[in-house]
């Protein structure tokens, strides 16, 4: 039977519309946060043990991989909690037309950018 129906789309070859991008980033940033929550765990309960753990965990988040690995985690935070804003914005209808999808995600895009610098200018 032929059919003019597109099939085997190829997905790395199609140009994602800017929406789509961030809304996939979303779910990477979940991702990640659920796989980074056991280091932040390790950090928090290090920090809590005692005063001297206090001390080793101000060390510890002080060396660089640590420190970027923290500044990564808070920076998929950001953009997580910013796009899951946006996501539920448009559960309750605001913003789902084609105009405002571009638009919210250039938003979404800038204000994790400036929250970021923030963080990044507070932890350097
Ligand atoms: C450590 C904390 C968090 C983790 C590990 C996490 C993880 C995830 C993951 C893996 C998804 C994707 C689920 C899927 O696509 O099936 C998701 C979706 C979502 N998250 Fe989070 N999340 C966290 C915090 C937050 C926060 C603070 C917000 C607040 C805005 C939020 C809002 C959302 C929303 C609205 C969705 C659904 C997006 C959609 O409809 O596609 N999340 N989260």
């Amino acid at each position: 039977m032929k059919t003019d129906r597109p099939v085997n789309i190829n997905l790395l070859k199609m140009s994602w519309p800017l929406a789509a991008l961030t809304s996939i980033t979303h779910r990477v940033t979940g991702v990640i946060l659920f796989v980074g929550v056991a280091f932040a765990l390790y950090a928090l309960n290090l920090a809590l043990s005692s005063p001297e753990g206090f001390a080793q965990a101000v060390v510890l988040l002080a060396q660089p991989l640590p420190k970027f690995i923290l500044f990564g985690l808070l920076l998929a935070l950001i953009y997580h909690i910013v796009a899951g804003v946006k996501h539920l914005l448009l559960d309750f209808h605001y913003g789902d037309s084609l105009d405002a999808a571009q638009n919210g995600a250039v938003v979404v895009i800038v204000v994790t950018l400036i929250l970021t610098a923030a963080i990044g200018a507070l932890l350097w």
